[in-house]
């Protein structure tokens, strides 16, 4: 038996996805930019997933371009944008709770002489408006914020965001959608944003494969140079198996769609009442209303160490995270959980439960019950 809760460091495929990334790499292996009837036929199914990709974003086919996931999106988009707009100023800002592939690509632009600003949070990771207004400036060329965050689900207010960003030299705005896209409705983050970066494999499809959402107009330097596809913005023959599977999990997710979401958090808060009741000294890191994300619960059990307690509910067939496990650097403290002003002891006991459609409450009564013991004997051992 295995339940799986570390859906935001991925997820298990949509045997639909999977079978179609490999009946598309035995039968449509041709280039798509072949001029004969194999690159016809490649280009024409990787016609179908853009659309598939752009219904589901509320945008048009034309406005989507393929990536090789979150990472090469949100490096795309940033860098393009601001060496882009680099003339007209210098001045770019995020979160301090993004993921790497956003804070190194703001370091990585340091070096080129950009003045980066990182915005605080409050205790739960919502980002501080008050502040991002007051930075931003004439200056300003480029936002780039996370629409959920990975390690706490808090779900940024983008729209309110967007409305900061006005004027003859609005700056660009990069949503980093990895985290919503597939869990949240996306019309918002659509209308808010010149670039949206999002990742297959966190929605059931396959991995090594994402979008980019590039808003009809607005013009980037791609640090991606090669033999032109996806419109120039990303060089490099076309995953077309990748793609393939990526539009069939689009689809999918957004299929039957809010009884999923509404299931989900279900059984996020079915868990959560019951981690509540049952164990003491729990602090609860994630929002608890709408403001989180039906798919991420962050909770320290003061006391214990998470990485035991991993490892402990591993054994029972229990999957869960410290924090973020798509950084390579898996040991450290989470920045996250520094940013948002946790404890030592909070960060080291700190367990993130994430969720897909596929958990059930029957589940968490399992986890509810090796929880308790895991909990109860590290105690034993700490003296707490
Ligand atoms: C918020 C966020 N951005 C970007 C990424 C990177 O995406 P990918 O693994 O597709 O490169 C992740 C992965 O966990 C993420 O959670």
């Amino acid at each position: 038996m295995e339940i799986y809760l570390d859906n935001s460091a991925t997820t298990c495929p949509y045997p639909e996805a999977a079978k179609a990334v490999a009946d598309a790499m035995m039968n449509c292996y041709g280039n798509p930019s072949s001029l004969h009837r194999m690159g016809f036929e490649a280009e024409k199914k990787v016609k179908a997933a853009r659309e598939k990709i752009a219904a589901s974003l509320g945008a048009v086919p034309g406005e989507v371009y393929f990536t090789g996931g979150g990472t090469e999106g949100d490096n795309i988009s940033i860098l393009g944008g601001a060496r882009a707009l680099k003339r007209k100023g210098k001045r770019i800002i995020t979160s301090k709770i993004e993921h790497p592939a956003v804070l190194e690509t703001f370091k990585a632009l340091e070096s080129e002489g950009f003045e980066t600003v990182y915005i605080d949070t409050d205790e739960h990771g919502l980002i501080d408006i008050n502040q991002l207004k007051s930075e931003i400036n004439d200056d300003t060329v480029l936002v780039s914020l996370m629409h959920v965050n990975n390690e706490l689900g808090t779900i940024q207010p983008v729209e309110e965001v967007s409305k900061l960003l006005t004027g003859k030299n609005k700056p660009l705005f990069h949503i980093d959608a990895v985290q919503s896209f597939g869990k949240l409705r996306m019309k918002s983050a659509v209308q808010a944003a010149d670039m949206i970066s999002m990742s297959s494999h966190k929605i059931h499809g396959p991995k090594g494969i994402g979008a980019l959402y590039i808003k009809k107009g607005v013009n980037i330097k791609t640090p991606v140079t090669g033999g032109g596809q996806e419109k120039g913005i990303r060089s490099g023959t076309e995953n077309v198996p990748g793609i393939i599977g990526f539009g069939v999990a689009a689809e999918l997710s957004y299929r039957d769609f809010d009884r999923k979401i509404e299931d989900m958090r279900v059984v996020r808060q079915y868990l959560l009442d019951g981690i509540r009741a049952e164990i003491r000294d729990v602090k609860i890191n994630s929002y608890e209303d709408e403001r989180c994300a039906a798919s991420v619960l962050n909770v320290s059990f003061i006391g214990t160490r998470g990485e035991v307690l991993l490892h402990m509910l591993e054994e029972n067939g229990i999957y869960v995270s410290t924090g973020s496990a798509c950084a390579s650097n898996k040991k450290g403290q989470s920045h996250v959980l520094k940013a948002i002003g946790l404890t030592n002891d909070e960060i080291e006991g700190a367990i993130r439960f994430s969720f897909s459609e596929f958990n059930t409450r029957q589940e968490m009564d399992i986890v509810l019950e090796k929880l308790k013991k895991a909990v109860e004997s590290i105690r034993k051992v700490t003296g707490r």
